[in-house]
């Protein structure tokens, strides 16, 4: 079992903002291995877990994670952005708490389905199978202005012109398919001197593709949005965050739900890792945690 699933991301502190919910249950809108699950069932005797996430792969990782607290908790193959109706099946009004850790899993980053361009994988980002969209689709036969749109706005990337030139000159010999071949374009389509810094210069332009793909920033509005309405009076909401996109989301719903007397903000600035985390979790570098209590 890999570091990552052992240590989900600020667990310590997550746990600390559920303290004081005592019973009923806590929607851990993006289970995952189930890590954070696991430790909140471990931490609160008295609660139970709802357990969302898109990937059918996840459902079956948790529920082996979580085999000891039989009973206690529920798994559902579903988007957040429906969590209402994942309620309303379960006929639950409101609940105790939510959590989101948002993104992409270890899992997805192992298992070949072309998250990572480490390896030779085909062009998917899928986090959800049965859905049609891919990302071989965005990547040969989005048109330029849409694909330079997206890789400026969702990977934050300067350079979006220079690349989709070379991902257009590419496609137009013959299709990309694989992870490593964009890679490569991305690679070439950089500056000679920027190419070898610490980040490769594939990484926005990947998690770009990956946003279009999944639809990230609109699930995510819609999500948290709905966790808010969907929280009992002194619930806690907490959010997890990867990416400035993310996190700008996340603090502009937080701020409105203030403004309208719905949430006290338990975070003025985001909580980060401390250099222990990071250390025993590189990935974790980059996360920002937001938390709420339903007033
Ligand atoms: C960082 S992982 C969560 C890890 C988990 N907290 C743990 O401790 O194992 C993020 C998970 O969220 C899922 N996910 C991402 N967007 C989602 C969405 N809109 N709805 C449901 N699940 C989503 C992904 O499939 C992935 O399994």
């Amino acid at each position: 079992m890999s570091q990552l699933e052992h240590y989900p991301v600020l667990h310590r502190e997550v746990i600390n903002f559920f303290k004081g919910i005592e019973g009923g249950y806590i929607v851990d809108a993006t289970v995952g291995g189930g890590g954070h699950s696991f430790l909140i069932l471990k931490n609160f005797p008295e609660v139970k877990i709802i357990g969302i996430d898109k990937d059918e792969y996840a459902i079956k990782i948790a529920d082996q994670k979580l085999k000891q607290f039989e009973g206690r908790y529920t798994l559902i193959q579903s988007s957040f952005k429906d969590l209402d109706a994942v309620l309303d099946q379960l006929g639950i009004r409101y609940v105790q708490g939510f959590l989101f850790d948002l993104g992409v899993s270890i899992y997805h980053l192992k298992t070949g389905r072309g998250f990572s361009f480490q390896r030779e994988e085909p062009l998917d980002m899928r986090m959800d199978r049965s859905q049609s969209l891919t990302a071989y689709h965005v990547v040969n036969r989005y048109p330029k202005n849409l694909l330079e749109k997206i890789i400026f706005e969702y990977g934050e990337e300067k350079f979006a012109k220079r690349i989709v030139k070379s991902i257009l000159e590419e496609r137009k010999k013959k299709p990309i398919e694989t992870t490593k071949q964009l890679a490569q374009i991305v690679y070439r389509s950089y500056p000679p001197p920027l190419r070898r810094g610490r980040i490769h210069p594939a990484t926005k332009t990947f998690q770009a593709i990956r946003i279009e793909v999944n639809d990230e920033l609109s699930e995510i509005k819609q999500g948290v949005s709905k966790g808010i309405d969907r929280l009992e009076k002194n619930g806690i909401i907490q959010v997890i965050s990867f990416h400035s996109l993310e996190d700008r989301i996340v603090k502009n719903i937080f701020r409105e739900a203030r403004k309208l007397k719905k949430l006290e903000l338990l975070t003025k600035k985001p909580i980060t890792p401390g250099e222990e985390e990071i250390k025993e979790n590189p990935p974790s570098r980059s996360a920002k945690l937001r938390a709420g209590k339903r007033i």
